[in-house]
């Protein structure tokens, strides 16, 4: 009898967990991403952990190459194949290209269980959706226009701080080169030209000038003087690197800064989580500073895109995964390991060190003074066939010595091209 009754409730019992495990699906999300540097793998293994902590089964798709070139492409072949990963490191206009294609799915369930258009501003929400639904979440808010400096070299041609004007920049550097110190750590790819290419802009242009040129495409903008300035600033910066620098990745440019075999950096703040992975104190082992410019600020929003998938785990698990990245907790954990600030509203930045809370206030100056602008380098301002022509012109003027006359009409020949 009793035995019966044993076997009965463990049939019970058995039957319960198999309804159970149809009704709630494992939570499973392939997470294509470009997070391989040693500051960004950190900050990476740190969203997996509460995946994995909040049940979720996590598949990883890491593509190597800075800035994501190397991730799109991987992408794009994925998605023609028919086999589109679940989340996808996306950014800016790119994720209208695929929602316009149909490939993303909406977020608006949790988008709206969340309270989503409250704790994500608006500029960033614009970003995030399409057609009014959330394709997309935001991680965080990384800037690019910054120098990193080591302040041992620094020290010994007697500057005690980073450069405030190009002007001062170009003293500077000239004065390390010729005491046998590498002035600018820099990693010859495509994106990384842009990367400084695009802080010049700012800088001798001004935010107006930035927005008419690397965001409106105004020729009149294209083909000025300024922009001829800029490309002057391009050829001394040249001048400044290594003959080691083709092919260099930029976290490798960023060691030199932080082993003393180069002065500065020019790049985004996921430099400063390769400088906090190494056990780097900032203020006191490297320096960070706006690159000159009135005001300005280049934001870079990474985000993640869910793209559409069959399977109640997958899509479970896209949910999961959208809900944890935009939940405070998470905002915390990770941004202080990239590097960059949270995209939420109202995370307090108490833990966070002297770089990031430069970056929260500069951010609200610049959004006052109308230089909070997209990056062009990294995806947020121009489509891909649009920043992919400037971004060629500028490799090319850096790798050449093309004057900055022809630079400039093959800037606006280009441009012109990749509107058509
Ligand atoms: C991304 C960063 C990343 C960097 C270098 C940028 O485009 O937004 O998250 O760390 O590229 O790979």
């Amino acid at each position: 009898m009793n035995l019966r009754k044993t076997i009965l409730a463990t049939g019970v019992a058995f039957s319960a967990l198999a309804t159970a495990s149809f009704a709630h699906a494992e939570p499973t999300a392939e997470v294509l991403h470009w997070w391989t540097s040693g500051g960004e793998a950190k900050a990476v293994a740190a969203l997996k952990e509460d995946f994995e902590a909040h049940g979720g089964k996590w598949v990883d798709s890491p593509v190597a190459g800075g800035g994501g070139d190397a991730a799109m492409t991987v992408l794009r072949s994925r998605v023609l194949s028919g086999d589109a990963p679940a989340a996808v490191q996306l950014k800016g206009p790119a994720i209208q290209d695929w929602a316009e294609q149909g490939a993303l799915a909406d977020l608006n369930d949790v988008a709206e269980a969340e309270g989503w258009d409250k704790v994500i501003p608006p500029a960033i929400q614009s970003v995030m959706k399409y057609e009014g639904d959330y394709v997309a979440v935001p991680v965080n808010i990384h800037r690019v226009d910054w120098i990193w400096a080591n302040p041992e070299l620094l020290a010994k041609v007697g500057a005690t701080e980073a450069p405030k004007t190009w002007d001062e920049f170009n003293a500077l550097a000239d004065k390390l080169k010729a005491a046998g110190i590498t002035p600018v750590a820099h990693g010859g790819q495509p994106w990384q030209y842009a990367t400084v290419f695009e802080t010049v802009v700012l800088g001798l242009g001004g935010p107006e000038f930035y927005q008419q040129a690397l965001v409106d495409l105004d020729e009149d903008a294209l083909k000025s003087d300024t922009m001829k300035a800029v490309f002057d600033q391009m050829r001394k910066i040249r001048g400044y690197v290594d003959a080691d620098f083709p092919g260099r990745d930029w976290n490798l440019a960023t060691a030199m800064v932080m082993n003393g075999d180069a002065a500065m950096q020019i790049m985004g703040d996921w430099a400063k989580g390769e400088f906090l992975a190494a056990g780097k104190v900032p203020g006191k082992d490297f320096i960070c500073s706006a690159t000159p410019s009135e005001h300005g600020y280049l934001f870079n929003v990474d985000s993640f895109a869910m793209f559409n998938v069959s399977g109640d785990d997958k899509v479970e698990g896209q949910k999961l995964l959208a809900e944890l990245i935009v939940g405070e907790k998470f905002q915390e954990t990770f941004n202080l390991l990239k590097g960059s600030i949270p995209a939420r509203l109202g995370v307090a930045l108490d833990k966070f060190d002297d770089c990031a809370k430069k970056s929260e206030a500069d951010l609200l100056a610049a959004q006052d003074a109308g230089g909070f602008l997209p990056s062009m380098a990294h995806g947020m301002a121009l489509r891909g066939h649009l920043s992919g022509a400037i971004v060629d012109v500028v490799t090319a003027h850096f790798n050449s010595d093309m004057s900055s006359d022809e630079a400039v009409e093959r800037l606006v020949e280009a441009v012109e091209l990749a509107k058509d």
